[in-house]
């Protein structure tokens, strides 16, 4: 009895693991509907009006999906939780501004990317401006961002600070609990000018990054798939309207 409940339990194992599969695109198809997951709390690319997820990527992706002729279901979640969910086929793409990386490639499949920035330094002292000018500081950074690795990276930074939310390492900055912030260029712009009084000075570019979508790795037809609905919506305009909408310039890769 022992010996058959073991067996039977490593065969359930077996059907039930090999029934995680990340779904293909005929998959997806024949449901009519594609699960993005994304964060929520970066605006302008992706964030909460009232209970309504909205933002650059956001319109983008819906505009890329219809494309596709599919259905689009939004899941959203930390930022840390996202590529790690995709590969437990919890969703089949992610839209939330990652940068491609060779240690995030080794990971998960990315598509093209849909548009190019990098990392400023952000600071209340104008004199924090660059990369040198970080040593001795403490910087705030969103956790599992390529803004902490990046900082990690420079030798005479005295203490990185992680945060779960890219918004949380701001408010550090403000309450004058970190010396510098390192985020988006453009999200640095919004909240710059949508917040004059805070008294926050742009430096210099850290480091420059490709942003793309991720698929489950091997799922090469759906990421062809996006590619296609990408270069279509930015041969049609409809790029172009939305990053003027969100970013007030068209921001894909030159
Ligand atoms: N571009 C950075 C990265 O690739 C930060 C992305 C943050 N995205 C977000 N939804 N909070 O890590």
């Amino acid at each position: 009895m022992k010996r058959f409940l073991l067996a039977y339990a490593v065969i359930t194992g077996l059907i039930s693991g090999s029934a995680v599969q990340a779904r293909t695109l005929d998959e997806i198809k024949a449901a009519g509907t594609i699960i993005v997951a994304t964060e929520g709390a970066y605006a302008p690319f992706n964030y909460f009006q009232g209970a309504k997820l909205s933002g650059f990527e956001v319109e983008l992706a819906e505009a890329m999906v219809k494309k596709m002729g599919l259905k689009l279901e939004w899941k959203a979640l930390s930022f840390d939780a996202l590529l790690a969910g995709l590969r437990q086929d919890r969703w089949d793409m992610v839209m939330a501004s990652f940068g491609v990386t060779d240690e995030r490639a080794k990971a998960v499949l990315f598509t093209s990317p849909y548009y190019c920035s990098g990392g400023v330094i952000v600071s209340k002292d104008a004199a924090i401006k660059d990369a040198a000018s970080l040593t001795g500081k403490t910087v705030a950074v969103q956790t599992g961002s390529t803004y902490m690795e990046n900082v990690k990276k420079l030798a005479g930074v005295k203490e990185v600070k992680n945060f779960p939310q890219d918004t949380d390492a701001r408010s550090a900055l403000v309450a004058g609990r970190v010396d510098a912030w390192v985020s988006d260029r453009f999200v640095v712009k919004s909240a710059t000018e949508s917040n004059p009084g805070l008294g926050l000075k742009t430096g210099d570019y850290l480091f420059v990054e490709r942003i793309a979508a991720a698929v489950k790795k091997g799922n090469a037809p759906l990421a062809a798939a996006v590619d296609k609905a990408l270069a279509e919506v930015m041969a049609d305009g409809t790029y172009k309207t939305i990053s003027e909408k969100f970013l007030k310039e068209d921001i894909r890769c030159k």
